[in-house]
């Protein structure tokens, strides 16, 4: 039998983790763990997200990132909650373009996650190039499925999820959001850090992600 991951050892090293992708315009994206001198960036991007992207994305009308949501975002790792930005060159500096949070429950062997693009990257591919990365790093968790919600009106969210084939169903947490979910046993079509390592170190328990490659 496998051993179980040492989630504590994620906490050190953050940028063992970090993942370059390749968008379908052969610009290079990085997508690395949130560390605390993030804090600031982060908030900025928050606050120049569009009024709508911002509800879309925190659930609520609200004009930026709550401190306790930013303190939680900063502490990846802790709770099994991660966090991480997605960040390209633009006249010689990282910026940042996307974002994502996402959560293992180590009961049911799911992760949720949220995500957002910045307004003026939206259509260009990053939602989607992230995605398939979130889904590498919730298998290298242990996780046996992705899921997300959204707004039932959120047709970019949704077009999202049914392009990368989630199915839609079961039951949301909110009425007014519907609830997409997606397995992750063919999950590595773009493998990821977080995944190489955790098949290093023996423990991935999907045995069908382990013949994949
Ligand atoms: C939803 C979101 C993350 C999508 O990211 P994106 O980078 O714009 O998406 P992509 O460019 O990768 O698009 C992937 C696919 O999504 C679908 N899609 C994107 N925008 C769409 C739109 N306006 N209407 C319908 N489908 C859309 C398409 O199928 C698209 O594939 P295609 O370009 O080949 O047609 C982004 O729009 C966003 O951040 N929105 C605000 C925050 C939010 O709603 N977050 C979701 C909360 S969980």
């Amino acid at each position: 039998m496998l051993a179980q991951p040492d989630r504590s050892s994620i906490l050190t090293d953050l940028g063992r983790y970090t993942d370059i992708v390749r968008l379908k315009s052969g610009r290079p994206l990085t997508v690395r763990f949130i560390e605390q001198k993030d804090a600031d960036g982060l908030m900025a991007y928050f606050r120049g997200l569009s009024r709508q992207s911002r509800y879309n994305r925190l659930m609520g009308a609200v004009s930026e990132l709550p401190p306790s949501e930013l303190d939680k975002t900063l502490h990846v790792g802790e709770g099994s909650r991660f966090a991480v930005i997605a960040e390209m060159r633009v006249d010689s500096a990282d910026t940042i373009v996307g974002e994502a949070r996402y959560s293992y429950n180590t009961d049911t062997q799911t992760t949720e996650f949220g995500l957002s693009i910045g307004d003026e990257w939206q259509g260009q591919g990053i939602g989607s190039a992230i995605l398939s990365n979130l889904e590498c790093r919730a298998a290298a968790l242990g996780a046996l499925r992705l899921f997300g919600e959204t707004f039932r009106n959120n047709e970019q969210m949704i077009g999202l999820a049914r392009k990368a084939g989630y199915t839609f169903g079961g039951m949301a947490s909110d009425w007014r959001q519907v609830r997409f979910e997606k397995p992750l046993y063919r999950a590595t079509d773009i493998p990821c850090e977080s995944w190489k390592q955790a098949a290093t170190a023996g423990w991935l328990r999907n045995e069908a992600l382990l013949a994949a490659h």
